[in-house]
């Protein structure tokens, strides 16, 4: 069960390349013209401990990483986030927008690398002190097109393999159709403007 907080918790997901990271700016953007309280974070990071854990995570020099450690930094980095961050920001009545979240790690590492969902969602329910966004959008692109869009050089976990990447999309659509409700899809093949208005429109429906 999600918590009931005061705040609105949003979060942006998707493969490589989808364009998120533009539309949580603007949509930052847009609530603060409204002049609503807005916390912007990315994971993993966010603050100074889980920024940390980012530079390991993706350091294309840590190849040996074991799946468990990755998994566990992931979550740690969330714990931390969570902690410090998101949990006073929604008690207090803020509008939380996170750069990926818990599905991250179900699409990456359950989907994409074959660890058990169900133990992530279990130690992901302790580290997110079962908290769950209100709404997510997932921004769904064809793999082979969001990677042409990433730059070089990749890091550790955008120089996996296109089967790699393309399982972690499937992965993404299908927690989309178990959650229908919190998942809102949007192609992500439109313009920058079409999504930002699609996003807007559900957001405005939301706001108090
Ligand atoms: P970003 O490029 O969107 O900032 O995300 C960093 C990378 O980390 C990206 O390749 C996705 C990956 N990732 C996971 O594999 N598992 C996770 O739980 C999270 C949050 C990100």
């Amino acid at each position: 069960m999600a918590k009931r907080l005061k705040g609105l918790f949003i979060t942006f997901e998707g493969s490589e390349g989808c364009g998120k990271s533009t539309q949580v700016k603007l949509l930052c953007d847009f609530l603060k013209r409204e002049k609503r309280d807005v916390l912007h974070i990315r994971e993993p990071g966010g603050i100074k401990i889980s920024e940390k854990i980012r530079t390991i995570l993706l350091d294309d020099k840590n190849k040996e990483m074991a799946r468990p450690c990755e998994v566990l930094l992931y979550m740690a980095a969330r714990a931390q986030l969570v902690h410090e961050k998101i949990l006073p920001a929604l008690r207090k009545g803020s509008i939380v927008v996170c750069d990926r979240f818990l599905d991250s790690t179900i699409a990456y590492q359950g989907y994409g690398c074959g660890e058990d969902i169900r133990f992530i969602r279990s130690i992901g329910s302790y580290v997110t002190q079962d908290i769950l966004p209100d709404i997510t959008f997932l921004l769904d692109l064809p793999t082979h097109k969001g990677l042409s869009r990433i730059q070089k050089p990749r890091d550790r976990i955008e120089q996996r393999s296109l089967q790699y990447h393309n399982r972690v999309r499937q992965g993404y659509l299908k927690i989309a159709r178990q959650e229908p409700k919190r998942i809102k899809v949007i192609a992500g093949h439109q313009s920058r403007e079409a999504i930002r208005r699609i996003i807007e429109n559900d957001i405005r429906k939301l706001l108090p």
